[in-house]
């Protein structure tokens, strides 16, 4: 298994204004911040009492994929990764189309992985180029009346179901149990369930999974519904940080994905995390290069620049995780997630010559998943692309990129590549493990606590009161 690396060669600290002592003293606190990380997840471990000035504390993200790997080892089956396999292989053979109702982190890695590593265009490929794999559509993740409506007569409207290809399912994730939109889409939905099941209560019971935490109504619900499978959000693992728990699990499972590889790739990015040097180590060479831009270049915009259309998700699930962790306190840097070649038609002229406060992180596929395209000959000689008729999409992609990274820097512009070998679920799985880690760091280093989301509680409360609830 090859680690995805990072390539910051087109950052230059020096021109951009940060001293050696600003870089050495960051290097210093790095290698505790990463002390800290390790030790936060063993205060969960070895007391389950969590000092008052750490909470929340959400650090059980770190050990999920080496623990659920281990307990899949020893207990196959009975393990929690055995019984989410179970239950992905019943739905897959059971309903054509599953409703995943869940919003924030209990839907944006599931996206993430949907797009990234199935192939484009899935919910629209037959059965048979499924691989008998449900279509998956997302409800739940908004208010708007129309995508609800829309979502409803997708899967049939309450139509009663009498083969498997018009039958569907609802996997409902909410670590609290109690978020409106996702309790709100359940309630609506639900009744057309039934009557899809032609009101048989135990078919109801296979076909509605629960994913939620210990405390919550989800649970009262899924007692009463008597549903045949539920998964837990594990105490300590926050909704951002919970893709690679039941969260993500369940639904990648369900689409066919390689949860074994995905944890894999987590696990792998935890022992470098571990164990490499300070200059080797992905991890805090992000942390570091983005922290220092920011606290002292002003680089307050984080930008994610993706060179597949494929990766548009994974770049919207890093938003999330960056914005609703370090937007704290008036600081954290603004995340953007830029899609290209599309964007280059769009922003790229702001961040080449707009406002310096921009890092640029590109991040690249280095081998697509289909054969390479050729341009081609032309039939009319209509354009000027004779020349290169024989060069492939990925050629043209990588020139684009070169390009693009040139001309920011001759414009003293920051980038750095995080490089993918390929968009598979072992290198996606490193890529979110280092990403929540890296996260987790920046905010040692900031002085946040990344765990929990005051302000998006505060809305909850406020809607709430408005709504006399
Ligand atoms: O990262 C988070 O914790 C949030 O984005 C939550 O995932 C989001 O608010 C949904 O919460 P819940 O899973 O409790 O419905």
């Amino acid at each position: 298994m090859s680690l995805l690396r990072y390539d910051c060669s087109g950052v230059s600290l020096a021109d951009l204004g940060i001293t050696d002592s600003q870089r050495q003293e960051v290097d210093a606190r790095l290698l505790t911040a990463r002390d800290q990380v390790v030790s936060d997840d063993l205060v969960l471990l070895d007391t389950g009492e969590i000092p008052a000035h750490q909470q929340p504390l959400d650090a059980a993200f770190f050990r999920l994929p080496e623990a659920l790997l281990e307990d899949y080892e020893q207990r196959q089956q009975a393990s929690q990764l055995g019984c989410i396999l179970e239950t992905a292989n019943r739905l897959r053979e059971t309903v054509d189309a599953v409703a995943l109702l869940g919003i924030g982190g209990s839907y944006m890695g599931t996206r993430a992985l949907m797009e990234a590593c199935c192939p484009a265009y899935y919910n629209e490929l037959s059965r048979q180029q499924r691989n008998g794999c449900p279509r998956l559509y997302f409800g739940g993740n908004s208010l708007d009346n129309d995508a609800t409506s829309a979502l409803i007569d997708r899967l049939g409207g309450g139509q009663l179901a009498s083969s498997v290809e018009q039958r569907w399912a609802i996997v409902v994730i909410s670590k609290s149990g109690a978020t409106l939109e996702t309790a709100t889409a359940l309630r609506q939905m639900l009744p057309y369930l039934q009557s899809s099941c032609g009101d048989d209560s135990g078919q109801v019971a296979e076909r509605v999974v629960p994913v939620t935490g210990n405390a919550g109504r989800l649970g009262e619900l899924a007692d009463q519904l008597g549903c045949q499978d539920r998964f837990p959000v594990p105490d300590g693992v926050g909704g951002r940080f919970s893709i690679l728990s039941a969260v993500g699990l369940l639904p990648a499972a369900i689409l066919g994905l390689d949860i074994i590889s995905l944890l894999r790739g987590a696990a792998e990015m935890n022992e470098h995390f571990r164990q490499a040097e300070l200059a080797e180590n992905v991890v805090l060479q992000y942390a570091a290069i983005n922290h220092l831009l920011e606290v002292h270049a002003g680089a307050t915009t984080r930008v994610l620049s993706v060179w597949s259309n494929a990766l548009n998700a994974v770049g919207l699930w890093y938003d999330q995780l960056l914005a609703e962790s370090l937007g704290k306190a008036e600081q954290g840097a603004t995340p953007l997630t830029t899609v290209n070649t599309q964007d280059l038609h769009s922003r790229a002229q702001q961040h080449q010559e707009g406002r310096r406060d921009k890092m640029i992180t590109n991040l690249i596929v280095e081998r697509p998943g289909s054969d390479p395209l050729s341009i081609g000959p032309s039939t009319h000689g209509e354009d000027p692309l004779d020349a290169i008729q024989d060069r492939t999409l990925p050629e043209l992609n990588a020139a684009a990129i070169a390009g693009t990274n040139r001309a920011y820097q001759m414009a003293g512009r920051p980038t750095a590549d995080l490089l993918l070998p390929v968009a598979d679920e072992s290198a996606l799985g490193q890529f979110f493990q280092m990403m929540m880690l890296a996260t987790v760091v920046e905010g040692k280093l900031l002085g946040i606590n990344p765990y929990g989301q005051p302000g998006v509680e505060k809305y909850k409360a406020n809607m709430k009161e408005i709504l006399g609830l």
